[in-house]
């Protein structure tokens, strides 16, 4: 898949069916040769520059044993201390940095402006999470719903939460490869309408159903997954108790998890607060893959790296 070369990894609706697939082949490839201590320096002598304006344990740890295990390397920069901050233009930073790096990876607040960066930029840009979407991750849960379930096409992904960044990659990503999805979020709070009616475009190509409710029950029916994010999300804090409140019987208990069907799988890209969008139980309990879809973010992500910037 040479034509990926170069390419951006800003939204899952820039990637085909067959370009996701490729990538999850990949990474399964690349987690086997890690395990097995088989090297792959595919990106040697290449470097990462990793952009943040919001917090993270796993995007900025995946991406940096990423890049070392791939025989690059990659740079931390905090949005605060880069020239943007003081208001440097975005497109002149773009220009900059390609002059020196071969790839972006960038975790900040507007997704517009990542699409201004990418624009400017002669060299890929990944979206390592905006308020709008969380791309990488999703790419981590499909690896990790193949691995445990052996496809992804058939299934139904049941979202239950706030209509927030990871509903919204889920969304496109789901409808994209051909899994059945239903996200119930209370009023007020659901997914955004471009991104529902986006999905619903790609879910008429595959056709799979997509449903948005304000019920968890009835979008857990028959669930193959339920995922689930956090009630406030990064850049929301002051909201939190609104939130709480607003949020009351939206929460992942057993008592949910036993209207998907007996072999659901529980998800959530972390972190997580028990008690409130899941309960302690469920999250800690035998149906949860939390921590294999935080360790496939380093290896659907390093994925993504060798097919960008190889
Ligand atoms: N899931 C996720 O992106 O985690 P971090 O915020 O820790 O990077
Ligand atoms: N929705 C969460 C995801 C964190 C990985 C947030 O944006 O804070």
């Amino acid at each position: 898949v040479d034509q990926l070369k170069g390419k951006d990894f800003l939204c899952l609706s820039d990637y085909s069916k067959e370009e996701i697939l490729y990538l999850l082949d990949l990474a399964a490839k690349l987690k086997e040769e890690q395990k097995q201590g088989i090297p792959h320096p595919h990106l040697q002598g290449k470097t990462l520059g990793m952009i943040f304006d919001k917090a993270s344990t796993r995007t900025r740890v995946s991406f940096e044993v990423g890049m070392y295990q791939l025989g690059g390397m990659a740079m931390f920069m905090s949005g605060r201390d880069l020239q943007i901050g003081r208001g440097e233009p975005i497109s002149d930073t773009a220009q900059v940095l390609s002059r020196y790096i071969d790839g972006i990876m960038i975790r900040t607040f507007s997704d517009a402006m990542v699409k201004e960066l990418a624009e400017y930029a002669s060299i890929p840009i990944i979206n390592g999470l905006t308020d709008l979407q969380h791309p990488c991750q999703v790419m981590a849960d499909f690896q990790t719903i193949i691995e445990h379930k052996g496809k992804l096409e058939g299934l139904k992904l049941a979202y239950v939460g706030d209509g927030n960044n990871m509903t919204h990659s889920l969304m496109i990503g789901a409808a994209k490869v051909g899994m059945e999805v239903a996200v119930a979020s209370p009023e007020g709070y659901q997914p955004d309408a471009g991104v529902t009616e986006m999905t619903r475009a790609f879910a008429d190509e595959t056709g799979v159903n997509v449903l948005v409710t304000t019920d968890p029950a009835e979008a857990v029916a028959e669930a193959d997954i339920v995922y689930t994010d956090v009630w406030a999300s990064m850049g929301q804090e002051a909201e939190q108790q609104e939130r709480l409140q607003k949020f009351a019987g939206f929460e992942v208990n057993e008592a949910l998890m036993r209207k998907a069907r007996p072999d659901a799988l529980f998800m959530h890209c972390l972190p997580a607060h028990r008690g409130e969008e899941v309960s302690a139980d469920v999250i800690d309990g035998p149906r949860s893959v939390v921590f294999d879809q935080s360790e496939n973010r380093l290896h659907a992500q390093k994925a993504i790296l060798v097919a960008v910037m190889k």
